[in-house]
């Protein structure tokens, strides 16, 4: 089989090493790709948002499936520009990604279909948001914009001043243009954090192993939000009596949701879970697979990923066994000095082989290109170094000692991946 993969970050880089692995492949394909992705599939410099260049790219290499990994182009419409001309596809349609695209109709889902999750409401002009965050007067308080937003559209506001700057910034200001033209509002929740991403044809649902990000930026959850400086799986905090609980109250609830509503959801669904003392809550869904959960997830999956994909497609996922790796898995995010705000390209990357790689680990590239035999920095997050063992502190351990064989100038990464984790498992 020919595979094309639209997208160019770790997570994708993670997909395609997957796909590498399966007997059914005979060539890899990638859009726009990275220098790491450039080892394993022939890359293009068609953008990921470009459905019309998208569409064109697979009429000339006709591959026999099409996986689009990232939330904009599912969100605008690629799977069905695909589908239109015959071609075979990963991911759901436009009408199902809203799941993600908008908070406000996810929301609403779930309120319809009484899904656990915080309560809310949802604004659509400054002055009543912020009468509403007076008369509420509970702090924090979560602040979100109702599109995409490049992952930035969720505020955590402290007080009542850092709340009424997010209102304003994203109604009046149109920070993120239409996309902040309407807000939720919404209940602030603790408890540890989940994600699970699953495979799902729309009827039948299959869990992942749960997985556990690192947002912040620096040691100890300090400095900005990030898109995610590492992660581990499985989650320790996602017990098998929450997972039952998970897949009869949010998971199956979900997808039968969507196809009650005649937007049946194909590919990976992703749920951010709060686990909350009063149970499992939904903070986020997300049409696709997490950047960089993935990179922890799919190296311990055994079953072929392009049978699961096919699978979904012709929606036989229910007779299908899919099994996985009894181990651990860690990833280290290595990111340009500065990130996320801002950092400096082109830095020579040294310790890596011809592939990309290091001995015993999976080095997915984020943001990497490969030029004159080297591969040199090309964004924020560089590279999402994974290592999977029987035990999680002997994953983390063979993950920093691959982090320590490389090098770039800047560079810089978490310390504490997985800490958190360690001490949930030692009680
Ligand atoms: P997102 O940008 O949607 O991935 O959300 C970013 C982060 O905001 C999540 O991973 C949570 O840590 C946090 N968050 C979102 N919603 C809530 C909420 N209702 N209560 C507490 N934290 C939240
Ligand atoms: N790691 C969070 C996400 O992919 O949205």
């Amino acid at each position: 089989m020919k595979i094309l993969v639209v997208g160019g970050g770790g997570r994708e880089h993670a997909i395609i090493m997957k796909l590498a692995e399966s007997p059914k492949v005979t060539e890899l394909y990638c859009t726009p790709g990275n220098g790491g992705i450039s080892r394993y599939a022939k890359c293009f410099d068609v953008k990921a948002t470009d459905i019309v260049g998208v569409v064109a790219l697979a009429k000339q290499l006709q591959p026999d499936l099409v996986v689009v990994a990232p939330d904009d182009p599912l969100v605008l419409g690629m799977v069905d520009a695909l589908q239109a001309e015959g071609f075979k596809t990963f991911g759901p349609k436009a009408n199902a990604a809203i799941i993600e695209g908008s908070k406000i109709f996810s929301k609403e889902l779930m309120k319809k279909y009484h899904i656990p999750t915080g309560a809310y409401e949802v604004f659509t002009d400054s002055a009543s948001a912020i009468d509403y965050i007076k008369q509420q007067n509970s702090y924090p308080t979560v602040i979100k914009a109702d599109g995409l937003a490049l992952g930035k559209g969720v505020i955590l506001a402290k007080n009542e001043q850092e709340a009424i700057e997010a209102v304003t910034e994203m109604i009046d200001n149109k920070k993120f243009g239409e996309s902040s033209a309407r807000i939720v509002i919404e209940e602030f929740l603790t408890g540890p954090e989940v994600s699970v991403l699953s495979f799902t044809d729309g009827k039948t649902i299959i869990p992942m192993i749960s997985s556990m990000d690192h947002k912040r930026a620096l040691d100890n959850d300090e400095g900005l939000n990030t898109g995610g400086m590492g992660t581990i799986a499985p989650n320790p905090y996602y017990t098998e009596e929450i997972a039952q609980e998970c897949m009869t109250k949010i998971f199956k609830p979900t997808i039968q949701a969507m196809e009650q509503e005649g937007r049946t959801f194909t590919g990976c669904l992703y749920f951010g879970l709060m686990l909350t003392e009063q149970g499992a809550k939904v903070i986020e869904y997300n049409c696709r697979f997490g950047d960089p959960e993935t990179q922890v997830v799919l190296p311990l999956l055994d079953t072929d990923l392009v049978d699961i994909m096919l699978a979904i497609y012709n929606g036989t996922l229910a007779e299908l066994p899919v099994t996985w790796k009894n181990q651990n898995s860690a990833c280290v995010v290595m990111a340009s000095g500065g990130y996320p705000v801002k950092y400096e390209n082109n830095k020579l990357i040294s310790g890596l082989d011809e592939k990309g790689q290091v001995k015993n680990a999976f080095v997915y590239h984020a943001g990497t290109k490969f030029e004159e035999n080297q591969f040199l920095t090309a964004g924020g997050r560089v590279l999402g170094v994974t290592a999977v063992a029987d035990t999680l502190e002997k994953a983390l351990t063979q993950a920093y000692q691959t982090v320590k064989e490389i090098n770039f100038e800047k560079m810089h990464y978490r310390h504490d991946i997985g800490q958190r984790a360690l001490r949930a498992k030692q009680g």
